[in-house]
């Protein structure tokens, strides 16, 4: 079966990204002139995943905004002649169907996804972790997609990280397929390097057969004392085999400071009508400090 639905945990506190994140949801920070959180949406749409539930909690109303119809501003716009604004404005609201569900306690991203449980029925979906925001020529997810029809597994987006960045990720342990599939064998939430099996490490991409909301059901809380959605899959893996691909792509952890400035820097050097004064801006810059 297709994957047609897409599940956004954003229910999490942003606490790498205080102050700004005290009273604004993270996932509406800025990457030029877009919220992150439209960055996922956008490529989940680019996917043909048009159903899409936002995982959302307190103080995120904005999320929710951000997807409506903002009549005032479209009227606005449309008196003053600003027309290319008004269509840009409208096309957020239309670009998917936009589903929320509230987590009501921050209990972890297994309890996230499992919140979506009953939206999800027996469908197989995709989730999105708003923190990694991927350029790339294909969909990051569409290329998944692609091993998820061939295989009828669960498919996980992995990236090489260093050694000693293994604590900040679930890590795989699997046997090559080929240079960019890898069947998974085993899988660990947040490993000490030294405990760690590999450095593949999984990134904010998953699809997911329907078994995995059973095993989610089931599953008690981990590190950091929050149910893990990682040892939900490792359950799986008993019942179901899992991939993991490596996709063609660059991932940014915006979730991190650095992280959202390289980000921000690629970004608009990307963009038609920022590059070249911004390129020239920065060699400048560059020149001054050297
Ligand atoms: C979550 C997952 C982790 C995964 C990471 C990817 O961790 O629990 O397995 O590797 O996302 O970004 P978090 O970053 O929410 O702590």
């Amino acid at each position: 079966m297709p994957v047609k639905k897409a599940i956004i945990p954003a229910a999490g506190l942003g606490t790498r990204f205080l102050p700004a994140t005290k009273a604004s949801p993270k996932e509406m920070l800025t990457i030029v002139d877009k919220p992150a959180i439209q960055y996922v949406t956008e490529e989940a749409v680019n996917a043909g995943l048009k159903s899409i539930l936002i995982v959302t909690g307190r103080g995120k109303e904005a999320i929710e905004n951000h997807f409506d119809v903002s009549y005032e501003l479209e009227r606005f716009l449309e008196e003053k002649g600003k027309y290319k604004e008004v269509e840009l404005v409208r096309n957020i609201a239309e670009m998917a169907e936009v589903y929320y569900v509230r987590q009501k306690e921050a209990l972890g991203l297994g309890h996230a996804v499992l919140c979506a449980k009953s939206w999800a029925r027996e469908d197989p979906f995709a989730v999105f972790l708003g923190d990694d925001i991927i350029f790339s020529r294909k969909p990051c997810i569409s290329q998944m997609m692609e091993i998820f029809e061939e295989k009828k597994c669960s498919v996980l987006g992995v990236i090489e990280i260093d050694k000693n960045e293994t604590s900040k990720y679930g890590i795989i342990e699997g046997v090559e397929v080929n240079g960019q599939l890898i069947e998974v064998k085993d899988i660990v939430e947040k490993p000490d390097p030294k405990d760690a099996p590999s450095s593949t490490a999984v990134i904010g991409r998953y699809l997911f057969t329907p078994g995995i909301m059973r095993e989610l059901e089931q599953t008690k809380p981990g590190v950091g004392g929050e149910i893990q959605l990682t040892d939900a899959i490792r359950s799986l893996l008993k019942n179901e085999k899992v991939y993991a691909y490596r996709f063609e792509g660059k991932r940014y952890d915006i979730g991190d400071k650095l992280g959202f400035l390289e980000a921000t820097v690629e970004l608009a050097l990307e963009r038609e009508d920022l590059k070249d004064a911004f390129r020239e801006y920065l060699n400048k810059l560059m020149a001054v400090k050297d």
